[in-house]
C-alpha cells in the first residue's frame, strides 16, 4: 500500500492509480455525484479490502462502475428499459439494478453474493480515464467511513483514508449520491432517490416508476444510518436551543452561532451539490467549539429536494 499519496488528476497519476487498482489497491477518486472508493469488481481480497476500511457491513452489496455500455452488456442483463435509460443518462448519476450476466467474473464479495448488480457510468473525466486504464470494473462505493456524511472532496477521502491514493478533482458537482432504479424486478422501483428524478425516469421509460416499499429491504444500505455528522441534526425545529448551528434555504432565516445557506436563490440542484460539504463544515466548527445541534430549515419536497430530504431524515434519525 502506498503511504500519504496523494496525486492530482494529470495523466501519469491516472495511470498510477490504476496500475494500483490493478495490483488490487483501493483507490479514491472523484465522481460527479460523491467520491469513490474503488477497487477491482473481479478480485474479491481488493473488494474484501473496501469493507474493511470503509467498516461496512459484509450484506451490503457495492455499485460497479464502468466506462461504456458495451462492457456493462458483459456483466450484466440489459431488457429494453435499461437500454432506453442508458441511452439518456449515462454516464451519469443514475444506478441500475440488473441481473447479473452468467458466467461473469465479477465478485460475489462486491455485490454480497445477490443475483443482482448495481451498476453505474459516471460523468466524470478522472473517473472514466480511471476505469479504462485500469482495464476492468471498478467496485465503489462512497469514500466515506460507514455512517457519516459521504465525500464531495479530495480533503475529505484524505482525512478518513491517509494511507490509499486519492485521485484529486473539483468538487462533486451533484453532491449526492446516484438515484439507484432496481431493474430487476416485474416493474421499475427507485431504491435510493437521487439527482435523476422519477419523473425525469418516467418520461424516458412511458410507464409508472415506484418508490422503494420500506418495509422491504431491497438495498442493504437502506438498513443503516446514514449520512450523519457526529453533532446531532434537527430537523423541522420549532423553537431553537440557545446553542447552535444553522443551515438555511433560500429565505429562511435560522440564526445560530454560525450559520450557512444551502442555496440562497432557494435552488434545489446548487442545495444539493452545497448539502454535503456544508453539513461537513458545520459537523467540524461543532466539534471544533463544543456545540450540540445544528438545525436545518424546511427542503421544499419535489424534484431533487427529495433525495434531498431522504439524507436529512436519515442524518438526523437515531
Ligand atoms: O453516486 C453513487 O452511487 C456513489 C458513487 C461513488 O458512484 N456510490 C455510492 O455507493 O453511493 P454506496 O455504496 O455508498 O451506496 C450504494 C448503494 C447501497 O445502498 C447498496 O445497498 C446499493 O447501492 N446496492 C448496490 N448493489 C445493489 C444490488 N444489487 N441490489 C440492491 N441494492 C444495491
Ligand atoms: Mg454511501
Amino acid at each position: 500500500m502506498t503511504n500519504n499519496k496523494f496525486i492530482s488528476n494529470n495523466i501519469d497519476n491516472i495511470a498510477l492509480a490504476a496500475a494500483a487498482i490493478k495490483n488490487g489497491s483501493v483507490v479514491g477518486f472523484p465522481t460527479e455525484t460523491v467520491y469513490g472508493l474503488g477497487a477491482d469488481a473481479t478480485n474479491p481480497k481488493a473488494c474484501l479490502e473496501i469493507y474493511n476500511l470503509k467498516q461496512r457491513p459484509a450484506n451490503n452489496p457495492l455499485i460497479v462502475h464502468f466506462a461504456s455500455i458495451d462492457e456493462v452488456q458483459e456483466y450484466a442483463v440489459l431488457n429494453s428499459d435499461a437500454i432506453s435509460l442508458a441511452k439518456v443518462f449515462w454516464p451519469g448519476p443514475l444506478t441500475l439494478i440488473l441481473p447479473i450476466r452468467e458466467g461473469s467474473n465479477i465478485s460475489t464479495t462486491a455485490t454480497a453474493g445477490l443475483p443482482t448488480i448495481g451498476i453505474r457510468i459516471p460523468n466524470h473525466p478522472v473517473a472514466l480515464e480511471l476505469i479504462r486504464k485500469s482495464e476492468c470494473p471498478i467496485a465503489a462505493p462512497s469514500a466515506n467511513v460507514s455512517g457519516y456524511i459521504s465525500p464531495t472532496s479530495s480533503k475529505h477521502v484524505r482525512e478518513a483514508f491517509p494511507n490509499i491514493i486519492v485521485l484529486d478533482g473539483t468538487r462533486s458537482k451533484v453532491g449526492l449520491e446516484s438515484t439507484i432504479l432496481d431493474l430487476s424486478g416485474s416493474s421499475p422501483q427507485i431504491l435510493r432517490p437521487g439527482f435523476i428524478t422519477k419523473e425525469a425516469l418516467e418520461s424516458v421509460l412511458k410507464q409508472q416508476v415506484f418508490d422503494h416499499i420500506s418495509s422491504k429491504v431491497i438495498a442493504p444500505g437502506m438498513m443503516y444510518k446514514h449520512y450523519s455528522p457526529k453533532t446531532k441534526l434537527i430537523l423541522n425545529i420549532k423553537n431553537p436551543p440557545p446553542s447552535a448551528l444553522a443551515l438555511n434555504f433560500g429565505s429562511s432565516n435560522l440564526t445560530g452561532v454560525y450559520s450557512l445557506n444551502l442555496s440562497k436563490k432557494g435552488d434545489l440542484i446548487e442545495a444539493a451539490s452545497n448539502l454535503y460539504y456544508m453539513l461537513r463544515e458545520l459537523d467540524d466548527y461543532a466539534i471544533a467549539n463544543s456545540i450540540e445541534y445544528i438545525i436545518v430549515a424546511p427542503i421544499p419536497n419535489i424534484s431533487i429536494g427529495i433525495a434531498i430530504n431522504e439524507r436529512l431524515n436519515k442524518a438526523a434519525s437515531n
